[in-house]
C-alpha cells in the first residue's frame, strides 16, 4: 500500500510539471492549481484518505504529501512567473504610440487623358449625342475602303499603318464607327466615339498608339451652320474661362467629308495651333451604307485626345503621357 501511494505522489508531480509547461496563459495555470491544490483537487484527495493507511505509515506518506504540495506549488508559482515575464516582454515590443501619425493611403487620380476624354464627353452628352465604341482590330474596308479611301493612298501603307495580314489591321482612326454606326442606326443619328488609334510615327508629338474622338450627326437639313456652332461652343467650353481663344475654320480636305475643314485655336501662343478636323459627310459615305444622301445630311468631326490635353495643361512633350511616371501622373485629379 505505501509504496503504490509514494509511486502516485511522484507520478503526480510529474504529471503536474508536464502539464504546467504546456500553460500558456496565467489562466491555464490557475486552472491548473484549482486541479490539484484546490479543495477538491489531487493533493486534498490524498489528505482526506490519509485516515485509511495504517498509522505507522501515516507519518512517512504525510511527509511525501505535503512534499509533492510543496513541489507543485512552487512550480505554479516559477510558470507564472515566466508567463508574466513573457507577457511583460511582448507588451513592449508591441508597444504603440498612440500619438504617432497615421499611415497615409495614397489615392489613386484619374489619367490626363481618361480626364480629357470625360471632360469632352461631358459636353457632346449634354447636347443629346450617344456614347458608342468601335474595334480597335478592324477590317480595312471599315478604317479605310468605306471611308472613301482609295486604295492607293499612302496612308495604307506600312510606313504608317500596322496591317495584320492584307486584310485586318490596327485601325489609324475611329473614323471606322462612322461607318459601323451607318450599318446598323437609320437617322436621326447623334453619335460620339473615342478610344485608341494607331501609326507608325514616334516623336515628341507623335505616339503610334493614341486617342481620338469621333463625332457624328446626322438628320433632314443639318448643315455647315450647325457644325459651326457645335464645334465653337465645345471649344469655348473645353478651354473654359479663357476668354483669350482664338479660333479659325481653315479649308482643308478629308475623303470621307465634303467640303471638309480644319479648326485651329491661338489660344497662350502667337501661333495657330490645328486641334481638329471636321466637315459634311461625303454622299458616297452614305451610297456605302444605304442611307439616302438626298433625303439626310450630316456632319462629322475628329479630334485628337492628346493634343487637346497638351495645349490645355502646358505639355510639349506627348510621350510623357505614356511613361506612368507618377510625378507627372500625380498633378492630375
Ligand atoms: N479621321 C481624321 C484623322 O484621323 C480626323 C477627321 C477629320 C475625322 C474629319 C472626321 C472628319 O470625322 O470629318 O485625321
Amino acid at each position: 500500500m505505501t509504496k503504490i501511494k509514494k509511486e502516485y505522489i511522484e507520478k503526480l508531480i510529474l504529471d503536474a510539471k508536464i502539464a504546467l509547461k504546456k500553460c500558456e496563459t496565467i489562466h491555464a495555470v490557475e486552472s491548473l492549481r484549482i486541479k490539484f491544490l484546490g479543495k477538491h483537487g489531487y493533493i486534498h484527495q490524498m489528505i482526506k484518505i490519509m485516515r485509511d493507511i495504517p498509522p505507522q505509515d501515516r507519518p512517512q506518506i504525510g511527509l511525501l504529501v505535503n512534499k509533492a504540495k510543496e513541489h507543485i506549488q512552487i512550480s505554479i508559482i516559477k510558470r507564472k512567473q515566466i508567463l508574466k515575464s513573457i507577457c511583460h516582454s511582448n507588451l513592449i515590443s508591441e508597444k504603440i504610440d498612440v500619438s504617432l501619425p497615421g499611415r497615409n493611403i495614397e489615392k489613386g487620380s484619374l489619367h490626363p487623358i481618361t480626364l480629357t476624354i470625360a471632360k469632352i464627353e461631358k459636353f457632346f452628352i449634354r447636347l443629346g449625342f450617344i456614347n458608342v465604341s468601335g474595334p480597335e482590330i478592324e477590317n480595312e474596308y471599315y478604317n479605310f475602303s468605306a471611308l472613301n479611301i482609295p486604295s492607293h493612298h499612302p496612308v495604307r501603307t506600312e510606313y504608317d499603318t500596322f496591317w495584320f495580314d492584307p486584310i485586318r489591321l490596327l485601325r489609324t482612326q475611329t473614323s471606322n464607327v462612322q461607318i459601323r454606326t451607318l450599318i446598323n442606326k437609320k437617322p436621326p443619328i447623334r453619335i460620339i466615339s473615342s478610344g485608341r488609334v494607331y501609326r507608325s510615327d514616334y516623336d515628341s508629338t507623335h505616339t503610334p498608339m493614341f486617342h481620338q474622338m469621333e463625332g457624328m450627326m446626322i438628320d433632314k437639313n443639318i448643315n455647315f451652320s450647325h457644325l459651326k456652332e457645335i464645334i465653337n461652343n465645345f471649344l469655348k467650353n473645353y478651354f473654359d474661362g479663357f476668354n483669350d481663344l482664338e479660333m479659325r475654320f481653315r479649308p482643308s480636305y478629308f475623303p470621307f467629308t465634303e467640303p471638309s475643314a480644319e479648326i485651329d485655336i491661338k489660344w497662350k501662343s502667337k501661333h495657330w495651333l490645328e486641334v481638329l478636323g471636321c466637315g459634311m459627310i461625303h454622299p458616297n459615305i452614305f451610297y456605302n451604307t444605304n442611307i439616302d444622301p438626298e433625303q439626310y445630311t450630316g456632319f462629322a468631326f475628329g479630334l485628337g485626345i492628346e493634343r487637346l490635353a497638351m495645349i490645355r495643361y502646358g505639355i510639349n512633350d506627348v510621350r510623357i503621357f505614356f511613361q506612368n511616371d507618377l510625378r507627372f501622373l500625380k498633378q492630375f485629379k
